[in-house]
């Protein structure tokens, strides 16, 4: 089985954080979200991956590489333009031959990863099993309608009046079967090749589509407060084993729950830091700063003064004013600091679609 792991799009809602760079790169508990992809189809047995790039590939490349470090071969594929999940299946088909694959979609956070679905295709003679989770607005998502035989009654892409509550997660299976029907597709009414579309066909010719509802949680990390809450859910459920201490936490920091430092990094006397929390390499926390739970920093940030707490900090970020700062999603190399002259007042240098809350 091969495996399509997508990294293209645009990355829209995720602006400014995605204008250089590729929304799949961003940080999850100081991991690339794309990572946890690989590490996922790797866990489900698949071997050889492509990646779909799409027009912001900078650093995907460079960090994966071939791929041996992830126990996988990692085969690059150029989608430029997102026009459709179905069109990067178009884009891979040399690379697909004639195996049966897992097509992932990179920006999902699944807590049990892919292995469970690839089981149960491999179990039996579908030709494609697609993962399915109810959710609160389903308008925004692929919509499957089950009978009371789990059999499907119609799939819509992201339907104004949702027939069921049931949405597509990004794990699909297929095998060789679907590639005739999306080569013959034609692109909706919003110029998409819809893989929604071709899995609809698939189940009309063939009647062996299984849609499978998920078991544990599942995030689709299209929008700030997904991100915020996908790290909480990692920083929740890593073994303790995971958060290592590689830094030096000085004699009277307060330190309690489980929290990781990173080589160089130093919790100082007098800072509070409350796990789950993840400190990368070369942090510095300083006295009277306090780190509260479900917050990831990045290698080189400083914390001097301020409250931090479920929030993710990148790379070489420094913080030093007299504040709380929750909720927040800040980028590499930002520095916070307190005006000390006058006229007294906030002062932004900020790039466009960012958003502020004071
Ligand atoms: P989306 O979240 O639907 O699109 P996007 O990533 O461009 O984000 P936005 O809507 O904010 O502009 O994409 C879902 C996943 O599929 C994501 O991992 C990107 C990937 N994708 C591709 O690789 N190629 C495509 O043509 C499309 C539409 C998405």
């Amino acid at each position: 089985m091969k495996g399509l792991l997508l990294a293209g799009g645009h990355g829209t809602r995720l602006r400014p954080l995605t204008w250089n760079g590729n929304k799949h790169m961003l940080p999850i508990a100081n991991r690339p979200l794309l990572y946890y992809g690989l590490e996922h189809l790797k866990e489900a047995g698949v071997r050889d991956v492509a990646i779909i790039l799409g027009p912001i590939k900078e650093g995907i490349e460079e960090q994966i590489g071939d791929g041996s470090r992830f126990g996988v071969r990692v085969h690059y594929i150029s989608q430029g333009d997102p026009k459709g999940l179905a069109h990067a299946v178009l884009c891979a088909r040399e690379f697909l031959g004639e195996d049966d694959f897992l097509m992932y979609l990179g920006d999902n956070m699944l807590e049990h990863g892919a292995a469970p679905y690839v089981q149960r295709f491999a179990q039996g003679d579908a030709t494609a099993v697609v993962g399915a989770v109810k959710v609160k607005d389903p308008r925004h998502y692929g919509v499957v309608e089950l009978d009371g035989q789990s059999r499907i009654v119609s799939i819509e892409e992201k339907p104004a009046l949702p027939k069921s509550n049931l949405a597509l997660i990004g794990v699909y299976l297929f095998t060789p079967a679907i590639h005739p029907i999306i080569e013959s597709l034609k692109p909706s009414a919003r110029g998409e090749l819809e893989i929604t579309d071709a899995i609809w066909a698939l189940h009309q010719r063939t009647g062996k589509v299984q849609v499978i509802e998920l078991d544990g949680w599942w995030k689709d990390t299209g929008q700030p407060n997904d991100l915020l809450e996908a790290n909480e859910r990692v920083l929740a459920s890593r073994p303790p084993a995971f958060f290592r201490v590689e830094g030096r936490i000085d004699h009277g920091a307060n330190v309690s729950g489980h929290v990781a430092l990173g080589p160089g990094g130093e919790i100082a006397a007098g800072a509070t830091v409350r796990g789950p929390v993840v400190l990368g390499q070369n942090v510095r926390i300083e006295s009277g700063a306090y780190i509260g739970p479900y917050t990831s920093i990045g290698d080189g940030s400083v914390i001097r003064r301020a409250e931090v707490e479920r929030s993710i900090l990148m790379e070489n970020v420094t913080v030093d004013v007299p504040f709380r700062i929750v909720d927040s999603i800040v980028g590499r190399g930002t520095t916070m600091t307190e005006r000390r002259h006058l006229p007294k007042g906030h002062s932004f240098v900020l790039g466009d679609a960012s958003q502020v809350v004071l």
